[in-house]
């Protein structure tokens, strides 16, 4: 009898398997290519590259092997700086420190929630001014929202720093019409199981230059020279997908579309019955740009909406649904507390007010009726304090 782990339990982003997805395992588990190689990986790679219009895609055992393998193919190590986002998941920072560099966050715009350009272009020019530029940069689309690359390619050209595009959560997502993942030399995807689309776990990593492809490929399979007497010049590493994995993603990749349609379907529906509410208000979606709304994110003004965000989080936690906090901005991290960072009080404020609602693209209607209602009724019945004072009392009917 095969159990579902799942029943009753709303969770914030769980995976939305296909048809198509399940025959494809199972041919490709029939075939007898169980390894991280195969005709599926091959076919992934192919038609990746296709949807998102960039020339080469190598498929990779997860996002953070794709940011790690990233700054290897650009010489990033010990002593160099590294710019990116605070307001990001630790992968991308991990990554940093893989490759020995040390990171220097920077922090969100409030119109994107992602990286503020005039801090971007502050921070290199002080680098230039110290005569110590960053080895590059890496751009962080949050939540299934480019940034806004106009103004960071301009400056990172300027400044001659190359730029890898984190897109683990904004696969399906444009901007001025360009499909995310196509903005740096080197873009990353995670198929996790949380993400738009999954493979359970996986990773791309696309770039519009053959030559930087071709060297992450080679390290990627243990960096094995051509020789049948395995012989090896360079450190490799065993990051390539599973053929069985490639298999599950090109089904789901299928169904993207359909998927992006799904999550900005409830972010409507969130945002028309919870948009009017004082003091709660959702993530922009930036000029010329498409989110993906991979996340429905907004934030809880407790003073006006009359509760904090950590009690609408509870009240759903109460009803087995599953919200979380939006993610604790790097240089806010233990780990980075030795690490410089250019402002930072954007990405604390919406840490500290953020909420991330259920969004996945098989929410049911009902489901999200539930969660309204229960982030209405919070409003309701609060009266408790925030930080000493008490906060005012819902005026919604
Ligand atoms: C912004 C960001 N970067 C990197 C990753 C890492 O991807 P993976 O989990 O596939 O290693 C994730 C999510 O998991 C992410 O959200």
């Amino acid at each position: 009898m095969v159990v579902n782990m799942h029943q009753n339990r709303i969770y914030i982003s769980p995976p939305h398997m296909s048809p198509r997805s399940r025959a494809l395992l199972l041919e490709a588990f029939d075939s007898n290519w169980i390894a991280p190689l195969g005709p599926n990986v091959d076919m992934l790679e192919e038609e990746f590259a296709q949807k998102i219009g960039v020339a080469r895609a190598v498929a990779l055992s997860s996002g953070t092997a794709a940011l790690h393998l990233a700054l290897v193919a650009l010489g990033v190590g010990p002593g160099d700086e590294v710019l990116t986002s605070t307001l990001t998941f630790a992968a991308t920072a991990n990554a940093i420190r893989y490759v020995g560099a040390t990171p220097v966050f920077i922090d969100s715009d409030e119109e994107t929630w992602n990286m503020d350009p005039g801090l971007l272009a502050e921070e290199l020019d002080a680098a230039a001014r110290r005569g110590k530029p960053p080895k590059a940069v890496i751009t962080v689309d949050l939540y299934g929202q480019c940034c806004d690359y106009g103004p960071i390619l301009d400056i990172c050209r300027r400044h001659d720093v190359p730029v890898i595009e984190d897109a683990a959560e904004a696969l399906g997502a444009t901007y001025r019409g360009t499909p995310a993942g196509n903005f740096g030399t080197i873009g990353c995807f995670s198929f996790n199981g949380n993400k738009i689309i999954t493979a359970s776990s996986g990773g791309m990593l696309v770039s519009p230059r053959a030559d930087i492809a071709e060297k992450i490929h080679h390290l990627a399979t243990q960096a094995r020279d051509p020789a049948v007497h395995y012989q090896h010049s360079q450190i490799g590493y065993n990051y390539r997908l599973s053929n069985l994995l490639a298999a599950v993603a090109r089904g789901q990749l299928e169904v993207l579309e359909d998927r992006v349609d799904s999550r900005r379907a409830n972010f409507r529906f969130y945002e028309e019955n919870l948009g009017e509410w004082p003091g709660l208000s959702f993530m922009p979606q930036i000029a010329d740009g498409r989110s993906t709304r991979w996340l429905t994110c907004l934030t809880v003004d407790p003073q006006l909406f009359g509760a904090t965000r950590e009690d609408i989080r509870l009240a759903l936690e109460a009803e087995n649904i599953e919200s979380r906090p939006v993610w604790k901005p790097m240089h806010l991290q233990p780990l980075n507390a030795d690490c410089r960072t250019r402002g930072g009080d954007v990405a604390r404020r919406l840490f500290e007010e953020g909420l991330c609602l259920p969004s996945g693209s098989n929410l049911g209607h009902e489901d999200r009726r539930r969660i309204v209602d229960i982030v209405r009724s919070v409003c309701r019945s609060n009266t408790r304090t925030h930080n000493g004072s008490r906060v005012r009392a819902c005026t919604h009917p």
